[in-house]
């Protein structure tokens, strides 16, 4: 018996969202509905609304999320009924040409629920990142749900799903770093933040936040920045440079995603050091660089997909560094909002006024 619940949906481009009613089918053979608790307001959500990702409309928007797995299909034995989890959007296959190298954290052929939730009038909704949870109820695969300490608080548990796991991954996997490195990461949204999280869980000692924004410099302080550089008035690159001995960091994290940032990466790293790009450029964007630079500043250029994580690694031991109060996930919560005020998260996002909005339920 299919169930009806509240949910925010995309119906067409230039549009706000709405809350509607979605049909959740029952689960599939590996499918589980996951009763949800809190979801995070991501930037990918409102690419979703715009177009920006694909025109697959109505989109069910939402995926960082995290809830109490509800009813599970007949072969799940992932999870049980009852369990804590965080969703996912790598739900390892297990069998592509990545996961088959040992690559799991590449895996081309993540799992998704195998049918789709749906409006009243039987319209296909597409889940975005194969999630969609700002609703009562969603139904996912079971991969995509990962197992955490029910002792951490749902909305501070659930960012782990996106943006914070993309950001620390793209400092601790990605990047690599390591004790004693300095890293510099420019752009400090909710994705730049957690990478200078990451940057300080993994040891590193010199940490420079460059943002355009000084309220954002000034939680990057707060979150473990060694330095900070406004780079609306200051070249952040010789600024860089200048904090670490006159050569540049050892890894530079693009977390804003256009070519300008990535430029100032690319000659703010030392020589033979790392840019990960992990903020998402849109189609148009263009870069040119001398080639003679590729090849003279050596290193490695990396780009960061969900910070490399593996979910079922990486979900639990950060939710457990979290209740062991190494991890100050709590302070990327800004505001605790109900699932009809998404439009509104929308526009703090836009304003720079918040790190992230958490939809409760
Ligand atoms: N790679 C992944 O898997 C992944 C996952 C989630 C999000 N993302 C992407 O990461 C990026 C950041 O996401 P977010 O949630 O932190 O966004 P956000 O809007 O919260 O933060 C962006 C920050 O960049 C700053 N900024 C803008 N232009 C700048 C410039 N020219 N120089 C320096 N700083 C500048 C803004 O002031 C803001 O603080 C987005 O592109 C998002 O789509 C990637
Ligand atoms: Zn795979
Ligand atoms: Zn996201």
């Amino acid at each position: 018996m299919s169930q009806t619940v509240k949910g925010v949906i995309a119906r067409s481009k230039g549009a706000g969202v709405e809350l509607v009613d979605v049909v959740v089918p029952d689960p599939g053979p590996n499918d589980v509905i996951v009763r949800v608790q809190a979801c995070g307001v991501c930037h990918t959500d409102l690419a979703y609304r715009d177009g920006g990702i694909n025109d697959e409309y109505p989109f069910l928007l939402g995926h960082e999320a995290a809830g109490i797995v509800e009813t599970v299909g007949e072969r799940v034995t992932h999870v049980e009924e009852g369990d804590f989890v965080v969703l996912n959007w790598r739900a390892v296959c297990g069998e592509c040409r990545a996961c088959k190298r040992g690559e799991q954290q590449y895996c081309f052929a993540t799992h998704n629920a195998s049918q789709k939730m749906t409006l009243t009038d039987g319209t296909e909704l597409t889940p975005a990142l194969g999630i969609g949870a700002f609703i009562d109820k969603t139904l996912v695969h079971e991969g995509q749900c990962t197992k955490v300490d029910p002792a951490a608080d749902p909305a501070v548990a659930g960012l782990l799903g996106c943006g914070v796991m993309a950001g620390i991954g793209a400092a601790v996997n990605t990047g690599g770093v390591s004790r004693g490195q300095s890293v510099a990461v420019i752009g400090c949204g909710g994705v730049g933040v957690a990478a200078i999280v990451g940057a300080r869980l993994a040891g590193a000692s010199t940490i420079v936040a460059v943002d355009v924004d000084d309220t954002k410099l000034e939680w990057a302080k707060d979150f473990g920045a060694t330095h900070t550089v406004n780079s609306k008035g200051t070249d952040p690159v010789a600024a860089i440079q200048e904090l670490t001995g006159g050569f540049g960091a050892d890894v530079v994290i693009d977390a804003v995603g256009r070519p300008e940032t990535y430029e100032q990466a690319f000659y703010a790293r030392d020589l033979a050091g790392t840019v990960v790009l992990v903020g998402v450029p849109t189609p148009e964007m263009r870069l040119e660089l001398p080639l003679l630079d590729f090849f003279g500043r050596g290193g490695s250029l990396k780009s960061s997909w969900y910070g490399d994580c593996l979910p079922e690694r990486d979900f639990p031991m950060l939710v457990d560094l979290h209740l062991q109060g190494r991890l100050p996930l709590e302070k990327f919560v800004s505001e605790r909002i109900g699932i009809d005020a998404v439009e509104q998260a929308f526009d703090a996002m836009k304003a720079g006024s918040v790190l992230r909005s958490v939809v409760t339920l």
